[in-house]
């Protein structure tokens, strides 16, 4: 579903992302770990077009993600989910909603989506000024899945949730790989990763050095060998 091939991110001499090769099937978590400047947001970025490879390809079932008609089939959930702050959740929705597919949706319908998001449903009718951080990320995946995306990327989107925001985070999206989404994240927990990650990778400097399924380590190992990666590259 989602594939870079030899994807490159130059900023002048520096190698912000350095040959990236992954691929995320249908119905995986992938889990990008590493230290802070390890390239994780760029290999994001890339993936939504937001930045330009320097050389190599990010692309979605077989097309590249510079093309218009793959656009429908990526959806971003970002750190903070941006929506307008006087309009209600269902409002909100209906918007974005809009906006990504052309058309107009039954406000019965929102308000089911919102709530198969994890949105209480009294919240629903609500102004979004009055929302936790985990309330409008709720809004962002019903987005996602009015827009019926095949592929989810979220950068960090557990950082700052409490720990019950951000199990119900790691049951949506269980439900959403259920269905067969692909869903590319980055995280830096360990623990987040080895509960909804099926494989992780692990970046520095730019370079995925190593990658594996989360099914053959607990967290214990999962920690200890992040760790080692992380350490051996950085003696180089
Ligand atoms: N616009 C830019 N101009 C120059 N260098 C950049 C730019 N954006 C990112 N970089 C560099 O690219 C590298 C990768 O950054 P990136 O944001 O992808 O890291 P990250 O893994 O997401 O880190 P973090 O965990 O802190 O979010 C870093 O060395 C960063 O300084
Ligand atoms: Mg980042």
């Amino acid at each position: 579903m989602l594939e870079a091939r030899s994807l490159t991110k130059l900023y002048g001499a520096h190698k912000a992302l350095d040959q990236l090769e992954l691929t995320v099937e249908e119905g995986e978590v992938f889990c990008l770990l590493g230290a802070n400047g390890a390239g994780k947001t760029t290999t994001i970025n890339l993936f939504l077009d937001f930045l330009q490879p320097s050389s190599g390809q990010a692309l979605i079932q077989g097309k590249s993600v510079q093309e218009p008609a793959s656009k429908h089939l990526l959806a971003y959930i970002p750190e903070t989910v941006m929506l307008y702050a006087s309009l209600t959740g269902i409002e909100n929705l209906d918007y974005f909603s809009r906006l990504a597919i052309g058309r107009k949706n039954r406000k019965e319908d929102l308000k089911d989506l919102l709530i198969r998001a994890g949105l209480p449903a009294e919240a629903a009718t609500k102004p979004v000024s009055n929302y936790s951080k985990g309330m409008r990320q709720k809004v962002g995946i019903a987005i996602a899945m009015a827009k019926g995306a095949r592929a989810l990327l979220l950068d960090e989107p557990t950082s700052g949730l409490d720990p019950q925001a951000a199990n119900e985070f790691a049951t949506l999206m269980e439900a959403q790989r259920a269905l067969g989404t692909a869903i590319l994240m980055t995280t830096h927990d360990l623990f987040l990763a080895k509960q909804i990650g099926t494989r992780v990778g692990i970046m520095s400097q730019g370079r995925l050095l190593s990658c594996f399924a989360t099914a053959g380590v607990d967290h214990v190992e999962l920690e200890r060998v992040y760790l080692d990666t992380i350490g051996s590259r950085m003696k180089l």
